[in-house]
């Protein structure tokens, strides 16, 4: 199943490992709000340190646009890691060149160091052969435990393989294992819940999952376009116009297997106190606008997904900050939660829900991934993990 070198396949004593981790997390007042990514990596920077490596770690945070951008310092993701094991962790305010390279000589094993954010550097997103060069000049191995990260081809993701012995972590493999198995070979029935605003952002993924799964349950913004193709009128509901046709195309293709909401909750206004009234699906008023699932709905979703084998979800099933309008999302939550099935959760929404409702210990896999997990759910292969070493 997962067919690449893991970090156990080489060996780390005494070795400069350069880890690519995916410590893009929400960073409040010069603090991590959220460090779900960074304690998942733990176990591969416990692992080398363990066994007698001294770590490197890199990453983005946010998508900085020219250069050096302090409120994008990877700087709080070192001092949090710090508190988390409990152990000094050096940070280099740049990523590359000459404070960088005197930061990793200056390792010894069982030592961490953090560099300064990788889109600092124009070559990042670019996957920029020199500036993947110039890292793995200050290391002799690669470890790539970025999952979050892994569907983009940058320097320090796919780059940087191409000069070292480039290897997996355990978070990467975990998230492929997971992920990789639930569209190749999942436990039936398989059911897919997918929602969010857009269906022009998973279009690739409805589709793969329709020739995937036994049942693909739509909710959340992207269901208001499916509505619209049925020949619905949607009032005042968010509706993606240049993509109808597809999304006739996709009602045709997954036929009984792709099932929409029975009924939703409309709003007067897209605020939190809108007037909301539950409406079974049928012609939206003027002035009114779909902002939810209705109890209906909910109810059908939970029945199906009780009997499932495997559950995949990503995406809120409407606008679930407003809290009138967030049973749905917290509905199929607790349902996924309930199910005995393999449950997979991904996506920043869908794991906020859960997290939300406490229901964390009740899903099987929580995938640090957004894009990462959809593009693994639409099939594709990711340029992060193509560029690691095969078994
Ligand atoms: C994510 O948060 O999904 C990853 O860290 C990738 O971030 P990006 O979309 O800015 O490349």
């Amino acid at each position: 199943m997962f067919n690449k070198k893991l970090v156990t396949d080489v060996d780390v004593k005494g070795k400069r490992a350069l880890v690519r981790v995916d410590f893009n997390v929400p960073i409040k007042n010069g603090k991590v709000a959220d460090d779900t990514r960074i304690v998942a990596a733990l176990p591969t920077i416990k692992y080398l340190l363990d066994h007698g490596a001294s770590v490197i770690l890199f990453s983005h945070l946010g998508r900085p646009k020219e250069g050096p951008d302090p409120q994008f310092s990877m700087r709080p993701t070192a001092e949090h890691l710090a508190g988390l094991l409990g152990k000094p962790v050096a940070f280099a305010e740049e990523a590359v060149g000459p404070i960088a390279e005197a930061a990793s000589k200056a390792l010894k094993p069982g030592d961490v160091l953090v560099l300064e954010n990788t889109r600092f550097y124009k070559g990042e997103t670019k996957n920029d052969m020199e500036l993947a060069r110039q890292w793995a000049a200050m290391a002799d191995l690669f470890v790539n435990d970025a999952f979050g990260s892994a569907h983009r081809a940058h320097a320090s993701t796919e780059g940087v393989a191409h000069f070292l012995p480039a290897v997996a972590g355990f978070l990467m493999e975990k998230e492929i294992i997971y992920l990789g198995q639930a569209i190749a070979d999942p436990r039936r029935p398989f059911i897919a819940i997918l929602g969010g605003a857009k269906i022009s952002d998973k279009i690739g993924v409805i589709r793969n999952l329709l020739a995937k799964a036994d049942l693909v349950l739509i909710g959340g913004g992207m269901a208001n376009t499916f509505f619209k193709a049925q020949g619905y009128p949607v009032g005042d509901s968010l509706v993606e116009d240049e993509v109808l046709d597809t999304a006739r195309q996709l009602l045709a293709e997954g036929g009984t297997r792709l099932r929409l909401p029975v009924d939703v909750v409309i709003a007067d206004r897209f605020e939190a106190e809108a007037e909301a009234k539950e409406l079974e699906m049928g012609p939206i008023p003027s002035g009114w606008r779909i902002l939810d699932i209705g109890p209906e709905a909910i109810a059908a979703y939970a029945k199906v997904l009780h009997g499932a084998g495997t559950v995949v979800w990503n995406g809120p099933m409407g606008v679930f900050e407003f809290p009138r309008f967030a049973r749905g999302t917290f509905g199929v939550a607790r349902a996924v939660a309930e199910s005995s099935a393999t449950s997979i959760v991904g996506g920043g929404d869908s794991v906020a829900a859960i997290n939300q409702s406490g229901l964390q210990e009740r899903i099987t896999h929580i995938s640090t991934g957004g894009g990462a997990s959809l593009e693994m759910l639409e099939g594709l292969t990711l340029p992060g993990v193509a560029s690691l070493l095969d078994k």
